[in-house]
């Protein structure tokens, strides 16, 4: 029955990690997987997660289901991170659902918009993070793409996006990344955000918001302004969130689906909708991890400290981003990596060919992805002169084989 079956390729960033282990040289350097690392390349669990995981399996007296919805706890908690002061003025029109990490969020919400409309199309950014066309696409839903990154300025294409965007028909979705956008680096300034939400409420196409790195970027609130500006002007908005890195809970699998409906009776519809989702794929989500970031964000001694230890982590990427561009200018002698100071979140796009990518990886042992996306807290006041001295050697050796007149492979 099975044999038909023909090996898939790997998952390009999921493969990443498999070839950075069996890599044995001692100075690897993994830019790869958006993993947060700290300055001794470790991924802890925030004391603020610990904290509450102690409190919580202390009095945990019972492993019984936890309901199709998931820990309600956390969802209000959740709604009240994301959508800030705008919570309360729409409370009664937002359904919300727990969801396995920001993925299962993903799906949910396209499966209730498949439930609505079959027909509709999402518009996602090009580029985008490699894994929204599949969870998207395989739920059966038309994927289309809009202009998003200018390689050359790395920053983004603002006139070609809405270009794009005032084709969109009514009924349609367009996924906008919350903040930190994945893989580019490259965010929306907060007019950006408010033309978008003009736009929309023009022709009604309703904006699909994916947050997974709330606070990595400016802070907690300022990464939320484009989603709440949407929330509190537009009568519809979809929202799919992480808790995977801003909590560092990635293999607990947490995350949450939203939908501000136009009136309290379809958010009532559509949250029926996401348990009946939910129920005929993985029944429930899980709960343990929900359960830390409930505690996290209810209790206020450990939502000071996990607020401050997201402070950290954001900081400590910013400050990176600086030190590796001042680098790189002190090495080439050219601004051609500042903007990588300018973007922010985890990701940034070095704007290096596939071949440099692959030189580094065979000949330095420095793991980023193909397309050059390069996840930065990877970085750390160690590997940072030998990164960039790799950099400066695979981009300085392309521009004398140019000049040579021979053509880079
Ligand atoms: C990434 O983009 O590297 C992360 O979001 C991890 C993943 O699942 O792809």
């Amino acid at each position: 029955m099975f044999e038909q079956l023909t090996p898939l390729p790997v998952d390009p960033i999921l493969g990443l990690i498999a070839l950075f282990r069996q890599d044995t040289n001692p100075d690897k350097v993994d830019l790869g997987v958006g993993i947060y690392k700290n300055e001794r390349g470790e991924t802890p669990v925030l004391a603020s997660v610990r904290a509450a995981e102690e409190r919580v399996l202390a009095r945990q007296t019972s492993k019984a289901y936890v309901g199709p919805a998931g820990n309600l706890q956390f969802n209000r908690g959740m709604s009240e991170l994301l959508l800030g002061d705008v919570f309360s003025a729409v409370e009664s029109r937002f359904a919300a659902a727990q969801a396995p990490g920001g993925c299962g969020a993903l799906r949910v919400a396209a499966e209730l918009v498949k439930a609505a409309h079959p027909g509709a199309t999402i518009w996602v950014s090009d580029p985008t993070w490699g894994n929204h066309i599949p969870l998207l696409g395989n739920a059966g839903l038309t994927i289309r793409t809009y202009p998003y990154f200018d390689a050359v300025s790395s920053s983004v294409d603002f006139s070609a996006m809405m270009d794009t965007l005032a084709r969109v028909p009514a009924g349609d979705l367009v996924l906008l990344h919350g903040c930190c956008h994945n893989p580019s680096g490259a965010d929306l300034s907060p007019t950006q955000w408010r033309e978008i939400a003009a736009l929309s409420l023009k022709n009604g196409f309703v904006p699909f918001v994916d947050m997974a790195y709330q606070g990595f970027g400016e802070g907690l609130d300022a990464d939320a302004y484009g989603l709440r500006y949407l929330a509190e002007h537009l009568p519809e908005v979809l929202v799919a969130a992480s808790c995977s890195k801003n909590f560092g809970v990635y293999r607990e699998r947490v995350g949450l689906v939203g939908l501000l409906a136009a009136n309290s009776a379809t958010a009532q519809a559509a949250q029926s909708h996401m348990h009946s989702i939910s129920r005929g794929i993985y029944s429930m989500p899980p709960d343990h991890g929900a359960a830390l970031v409930a505690e996290v964000l209810m209790e206020p001694a450990l939502r000071i400290q996990w607020e401050a230890e997201v402070a950290e982590m954001r900081d400590r990427i910013n400050g990176l981003r600086t030190d590796f561009s001042r680098a790189m200018q002190a090495r080439l002698g050219t601004d051609r990596f500042a903007f990588v100071e300018r973007q922010r979140g985890m990701f940034s796009f070095l704007g290096l060919t596939e071949e440099q990518v692959l030189r580094l990886r065979r000949e330095h042992s420095i793991y980023m992805l193909n397309s050059s996306r390069a996840s930065i807290s990877g970085l750390n006041r160690v590997n940072l002169p030998y990164v960039c001295d790799s950099i400066a050697a695979v981009v300085e050796e392309g521009s004398q084989r140019k000049v040579a007149g021979v053509s880079i492979p």
